[in-house]
């Protein structure tokens, strides 16, 4: 019988942790859960909860495959096993003192319900911080994604999957990308030194900064006068991409939250930009960020609708098309990916992707340029998808990506997460030839 956890009050923090990560497992996204959960928590507390939760989401798999040979039976029991995760990861990965990582995660088993199972955690904790430089040379080596994603990123990246895996266990840095209209990037890093904030400048965005250590974001300086987003360095490359937009009519196809919207703006002085998404309560934040970045919006029209089937009487001059996708190259921020993600949805998203390409094209001026952008790293979303449409559109010619970053595709290139960088984009350029 599926036993529910009791209210938070009563479960100490290792036992809402588990609770939290029961609720991914049955196909809650992180965000949302974290938004709820966290007021819940007392303030002192937060901080290692969110730790627990993330790290042990990012090490799910490895967790899960040094975990099996351990039972001499399977434990059948979801909330045991999350109890042993979390366990195991504060003993291997975090400077926890083991007592403390294990009094508090076997009491959290028993305040989850399982007394009888509590021993087994128990055990399995005890022996790993015995035995933990054995254990963390397997946890190391365990690739930590789900089967049906390990094989295909094998397949799509043969050279570079050992590496690739390696990176998506890893946490992604906090970027800045610093609005031009406002402040110039070596200025605002001095405005750091002031502070005593350690930052360094991007290697391939002009306008961003990588910071080099935690930092409450609206404490940071300008951050209500509109100095800066947060934002990956390989998303920053997007409005570098593009063509002249000044006077241009422009459509932002997939703009919430407005990430790349707002890039734009501060780049460009497009005659009329259309940000449409199909999300309203995320369209919402694409006005927020605009009036907090002071941005002028009086050329911004923000709509909800299907990008399927929208459609415009005014012919588009370039559209930015950052399509919704699985999300692949992301896993180091959003780690519940991992467990949200299932093999089905990959070709719902790639049919999705190609009933987008396939209306927004007909709205596209000829001459006109079309920025596909995603943050997967499956080929099939990706270089196939534009093998797929370009051979399909006679009217369609890539303009090649001269650049230095990323990995040549037959079409566009791709950009995998990188230690201290940015995270799994791809993008192409198409052009409206007739
Ligand atoms: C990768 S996110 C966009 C991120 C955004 N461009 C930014 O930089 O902040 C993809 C977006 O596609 C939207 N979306 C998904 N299906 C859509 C559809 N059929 N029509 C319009 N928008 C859609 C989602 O709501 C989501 O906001």
């Amino acid at each position: 019988m599926k036993q529910f956890p009791r209210p938070s009050t009563e479960l100490n923090l290792r036992a809402q942790v588990v609770s939290t990560l029961l609720q991914v497992q049955q196909g809650q996204s992180l965000a949302g859960l974290l938004h709820h959960q966290l007021n819940e928590i007392p303030e002192r507390d937060r901080a290692l909860f969110h730790e627990l939760v993330l790290g042990t989401l990012r090490q799910w798999y490895a967790l899960k495959a040094i975990t099996l040979p351990l039972l001499a039976k399977p434990l059948h029991n979801e909330t045991v096993e999350t109890c042993l995760y979390v366990g195991l990861y504060q003993v291997l990965c975090t400077r926890i003192p083991a007592h403390a990582a294990i009094s508090e995660t076997v009491t959290a088993s028993k305040q989850l319900g399982f007394h009888a199972l509590s021993g087994i955690v128990n055990a399995i904790l005890r022996r790993a911080t015995r035995e933990t430089e054995e254990f963390q040379h397997h946890l190391q080596q365990a690739h930590g994604l789900p089967s049906w994603l390990y094989k295909r990123l094998k397949k799509d990246w043969p050279l570079q999957v050992d590496d690739l895996c390696q990176q998506l266990k890893q946490t992604a840095p906090l970027t800045l990308r610093i609005n031009q209209r406002y402040i110039g990037r070596d200025a605002y890093l001095t405005k750091l030194q002031a502070q005593d904030i350690q930052a360094h400048a991007c290697t391939l965005s002009e306008v961003g900064i990588v910071m080099e250590q935690s930092v409450q974001i609206t404490a940071l300086p300008g951050f209500e006068q509109g100095w800066f987003s947060v934002q990956d360095e390989h998303a920053q490359l997007c409005a570098t991409l593009v063509p002249d937009l000044n006077e241009h009519l422009v459509l932002d196809a997939c703009a919430a939250p407005g990430g790349k919207t707002a890039h734009l703006l501060e780049k460009f002085k497009p005659q009329s930009l259309i940000a449409l998404d199909q999300d309203t309560q995320r369209l919402l934040r694409v006005s927020e960020n605009l009036q907090r970045l002071k941005l002028p919006q009086n050329n911004v029209e923000i709509i909800t609708a299907d990008a399927t089937t929208w459609q415009t009487n005014q012919a588009l001059d370039c559209i930015v098309l950052d399509a919704p996708c699985s999300a692949t190259g992301v896993i180091r921020r959003h780690p519940d990916i991992r467990l949200l993600r299932q093999s089905s949805d990959i070709a719902q998203t790639v049919a999705l992707q190609k009933q987008i390409l396939q209306n927004l094209w007909k709205q596209l001026n000829v001459g006109g340029t079309l920025l596909y952008v995603t943050c997967s790293i499956l080929k099939v979303e990706n270089e196939q998808q534009m093998i797929d449409f370009l051979a399909e559109h006679s009217n369609a010619e890539e303009i090649k990506i001269e650049a230095t970053w990323g990995i040549e595709q037959i079409h566009g290139r791709q950009l995998l997460p990188a230690s201290g960088q940015g995270d799994g984009f791809y993008y192409c350029r198409i052009k409206k030839v007739a």
